[in-house]
């Protein structure tokens, strides 16, 4: 990043604070981002995607919802990495520091002037509260300094897009298992833009359970990566954990009874963690694999079970757990068994990233959808909106509430 801007980096710096402390004053009804009919028929479409949900500040442009113009991720993994998980105060202040010169960044790499983008999608939840501001009152003002139409996308949504890319196009029906640190849902999508959970985590995402079990273990942030390459030289039976099931037999995940069964397999056994610098000793190795093994025997055996019944046409793996390569053998298997293709997102577009943010965002730009100035960062958002009924519907627009 240039240190060359610092002037323009101010003077954009003030306008989120302006926007921040202002809390959003501008009047609902004040001015709409209408050129709407233009754009739908737009042949060529370049959007620019904002992230900054959790952990990771990034921008990116999208040429036509699928090609991959620039993308820059300003990650802050060595910020929180010293606590073992993410602290949100940090995490804002690193995001109002990142955000000008992350979005300058993405104009320069795509050589493209600000004016020449045709739409502005930004995640408006869920995620941290003061992460999630940073971004949405960078995008709105953005938008309105450049007469540009705005859209709120939803994070999960984002990570669904994330496989259009590198893929082939998605053939609807499709199932997708959305695995990161904030989130294990496994969603029909019966049609572009249409969602149902059929399947979701009671307590910790996958994702999580894999920082928490590496904590546990002295072994780092974040887990998952390091639990993968442990479990790589480890027997995954030789502890034995059941696979999570729900009493009341709903297909749902549970991680968090898994991450205490390890806790008391480290405790009876005693079993040391691993102090800094050292190597892991086989038994954690072998820990770690029968950790990483029941963890996906469950996201991949729920989701072969439920796409046998609602027979899908497209398995989607994406989330930051999908740069899990055992997890990826385990789907193709599944995949393989059920006659569908099941598409992933390279890694970089596996974790959080703007690309995927953008793509969602194209899909609802081009069908004439705007967020209005009273778009606000929604730490809850949910993301289901087939058999919910039409008042609430109507009440929450696109956000889909529950
Ligand atoms: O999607 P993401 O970047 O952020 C959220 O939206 O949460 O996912 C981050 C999560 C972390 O919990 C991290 O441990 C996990 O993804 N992760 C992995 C791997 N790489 C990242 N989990 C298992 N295996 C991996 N290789
Ligand atoms: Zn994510």
């Amino acid at each position: 990043m240039k240190e060359s801007d610092n002037c323009g980096f101010r003077i954009e710096k003030t306008i989120i604070h302006i926007l921040l402390k202002s809390a959003f004053s501008i009047p609902h009804s004040a001015i709409l981002l209408t050129p709407d009919a233009r754009l739908s028929r737009l042949q060529t479409m370049l959007v620019l995607g904002i992230e900054s949900s959790c952990d990771e500040t990034a921008a990116a442009i999208v040429r036509d919802g699928s090609v991959l113009v620039s993308s820059v991720i300003s990650s802050q993994i060595d910020i929180h990495k010293r606590f073992g998980g993410v602290v949100p105060e940090l995490a804002s202040r690193e995001h109002l520091d990142k955000i000008v010169p992350v979005v300058e960044e993405a104009f320069e790499r795509a050589k493209l002037k600000k004016e020449e983008i045709d739409g502005i999608a930004v995640t408006a939840g869920p995620g941290l509260v003061g992460s999630l501001l940073v971004g949405v009152s960078y995008a709105k003002a953005m938008a309105f300094a450049l007469i540009k139409p705005l859209i709120g996308v939803n994070h999960i949504e984002g990570h669904i897009y994330s496989v259009a890319f590198e893929n082939p196009p998605v053939e609807y029906p499709a199932m997708a298992l959305i695995v990161s640190g904030g989130h294990t849902n496994l969603f029909l999508v019966p049609e572009p833009g249409k969602y149902k959970v059929v399947a979701r985590t009671r307590d910790d995402a996958a994702g999580e359970a894999y920082d928490k079990v590496a904590k546990m273990l002295g072994l780092g942030y974040p887990g998952g990566p390091i639990i993968e390459k442990l479990a790589r030289e480890g027997d995954p039976r030789s502890v034995y954990f059941s696979v999570p099931r729900m009493g009341d037999r709903k297909p749902d995940f549970s991680f968090s009874g898994l991450k205490t069964a390890v806790s008391k397999y480290v405790r009876e056994t005693g079993l040391q963690p691993v102090a800094n610098g050292e190597e892991p000793s086989q038994a954690i190795k072998n820990l770690a694999a029968s950790f990483q093994s029941v963890v996906i025997r469950s996201l991949t055996g729920t989701m072969e079970r439920l796409a046998e019944e609602h027979r899908p046409k497209t398995l989607i793996v994406a989330g930051g757990v999908a740069c899990n390569n055992a997890l990826r053998e385990a789907s193709r298997e599944a995949a393989e068994r059920l006659g569908v293709p099941v598409y992933f997102p390279s890694p970089h577009l596996s974790t959080d990233n703007a690309a995927m943010i953008a793509a969602a965002g194209t899909v609802k730009l081009r069908t004439g959808e705007r967020a209005g100035w009273d778009l606000n960062a929604d730490v809850s958002l949910r993301l289901q909106n087939v058999d919910v009924e039409d008042e609430a519907l109507r009440q929450r627009g696109v956000h889909y509430k529950l």
